[in-house]
């Protein structure tokens, strides 16, 4: 052979696996990215919701706190409360950074939000059974909370006291019965949830 051609043939033979190679490692790399999760290709998955405290914690934590800022509003104008000396380290919101009427929309806000933590699954009461998220009353009366929330938060944004009576007795009524059936049993805190 004419060692022209030949150093021809070779050369298509060489390009011809470099070819191979290239094709094979770009289908490796398609196959991992396929693979690797959704991240950074526009459509993440959403990351579940977790479950951090107990349900009386919750309640404590949350409900409790943002409900007292909406019963104080029955009897305290919030329009009147002076805001603390430094109103941005204030731990009450009525007088904090975000007090007065705001404080009435956002304790509503967390009402609200509150009735998604009392849905999800995972959350144990002091009595080690699972807080019964499933049952048909129990998700009447997150909803009760919920409208009781938005209710409060409308009457924060209108600052009205008339408004924000009625969202308090929706509150009240919103707690106590869900607290007549799963709370308030005889047995005490080891029979709650059931
Ligand atoms: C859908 C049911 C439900 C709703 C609505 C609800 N609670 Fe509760 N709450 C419970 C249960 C059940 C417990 C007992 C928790 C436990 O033992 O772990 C509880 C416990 C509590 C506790 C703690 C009691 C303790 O033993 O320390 C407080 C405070 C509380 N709730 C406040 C509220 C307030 C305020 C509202 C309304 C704004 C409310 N809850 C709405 C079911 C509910």
């Amino acid at each position: 052979m004419n060692p022209e051609v030949f150093t021809m043939r070779m050369r298509s033979v060489v390009l011809s696996v470099l070819f191979c190679v290239a094709a094979a490692t770009l289908a490796a790399v398609g196959v991992v990215a396929a693979q690797a999760p959704a991240a950074g290709r526009g459509a993440a998955p959403a990351p579940a919701a977790r479950v951090h405290g107990n349900l009386a914690q919750v309640m404590r934590g949350i409900l409790y706190p943002a409900s007292n800022v909406i019963f104080s509003a029955q009897s305290t104008d919030p329009a009147t409360v002076k805001p603390d000396g430094d109103p941005s380290t204030s731990p009450n919101p009525l007088s904090s950074s975000y007090g007065g009427w705001e404080a009435v929309e956002n304790a509503g806000i967390a009402l609200a939000e509150a009735a998604n933590l009392l849905s999800i699954p995972g959350r144990v009461c002091l009595s080690g059974k699972p807080a019964p998220s499933q049952n048909a009353d129990w998700q009447k009366w997150v909803g009760e909370l919920r409208a009781a929330g938005m209710a409060a938060y409308k009457a924060g944004q209108a600052k009205s006291q008339d408004a924000v009576l009625e969202a308090a007795d929706l509150v009240s009524v919103a707690c106590s019965n869900c607290h007549d059936k799963y709370r308030e049993v005889p047995g005490g805190v080891a029979a709650r949830c059931q």
